[in-house]
């Protein structure tokens, strides 16, 4: 087995922008993955002017790490994490935890986790605080519903759970987070926001940051149905910092286009 440790010595400092970051939900196990991780290494150079991240499921982390020990140019994180190290939390998994299994950053927040899941806005909050104290970095996952983008209410719920999400930091630690704007209904629908939604949603977050801490180095990524073509639009969209891609990142060899857009 290949030595862990050396990826964990804290992370290695905020990813290079573009992030590409791939998240696989609730899909391959440690067999799948393990294949994954071969064909994508062989699909996929390695490119200094971008990052790329993958959040396996935590059943098969271990396998994703010691596949992609000789790629240090992609960075491992989890998808979800308790805010207790510790602890009567059956099935639930910790930041300690998931740093000793060499992870350097947490998904915080994702849509499924609010409306799947019924995470509240305070277990986010809780949540991107732990994922700090671990030392592992927070991508805080903020996004509407149709419902609340038909009614306008788009600047004022992401900003609410941008605030909530962040609550428990001091101005130091928000200025390391990492966010991602995923609209609930562009997730898995195949329905893309367009490059200026985005950028508008993405200057509502950089404002509200910027007011608070230097945020232009704050990575702002955007998710929801992104595809090999649709990447290169999106990541050209003024304020988009990189793309946190589902369905599409399943692919060895859609991610790796997507990843070198
Ligand atoms: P999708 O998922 O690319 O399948 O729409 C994105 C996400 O939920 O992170």
């Amino acid at each position: 087995m290949a030595d862990r440790d050396v990826r964990i010595p804290l992370h290695a400092g905020p990813p290079a922008r573009p992030v590409i970051a791939g998240n696989w939900k609730m899909n391959k196990g440690p067999s799948e993955a393990r294949d994954f991780c071969g064909q994508f290494a062989d699909a996929y150079e390695p490119h200094s002017d971008r990052s790329v991240l993958l959040f396996p499921p935590t059943i098969a982390f271990v396998t994703v790490a010691d596949a992609l020990a000789g790629r240090r140019d992609i960075r491992l994180g989890v998808q979800d994490v308790h805010w207790e190290e510790q602890g009567a939390f059956t099935g639930a998994i910790s930041a300690p935890m998931a740093r000793d299994a060499g992870a350097e950053f947490a998904l915080v927040g994702h849509s499924e986790r609010r409306h799947v899941f019924g995470e509240t806005e305070e277990e986010t909050g809780l949540k991107v605080a732990a994922v700090f104290e671990a030392g592992l970095l927070p991508v805080l996952c903020v996004g509407e519903t149709i419902e609340e983008r038909r009614a306008g209410k788009v600047e004022a719920v992401i900003l609410r759970q941008l605030e909530a999400g962040l609550s428990g930091l001091s101005g130091a630690r928000i200025a390391g987070v990492m966010i991602a704007y995923e609209p609930v209904w562009a997730i898995g629908t195949g329905e893309t926001a367009t490059p200026d939604d985005a950028a508008a949603a993405h200057g509502t977050l950089r404002t509200w940051l910027q007011e608070r801490v230097p945020a232009a180095a704050i990575p702002i990524l955007y998710g929801g149905s992104v595809k090999p073509d649709n990447a290169t639009d999106l990541l050209a969209a003024s304020d988009v910092d990189g793309l946190l891609v589902g369905g599409a990142s399943l692919d060895p060899v859609s991610f790796a286009q997507i990843a070198a857009s």
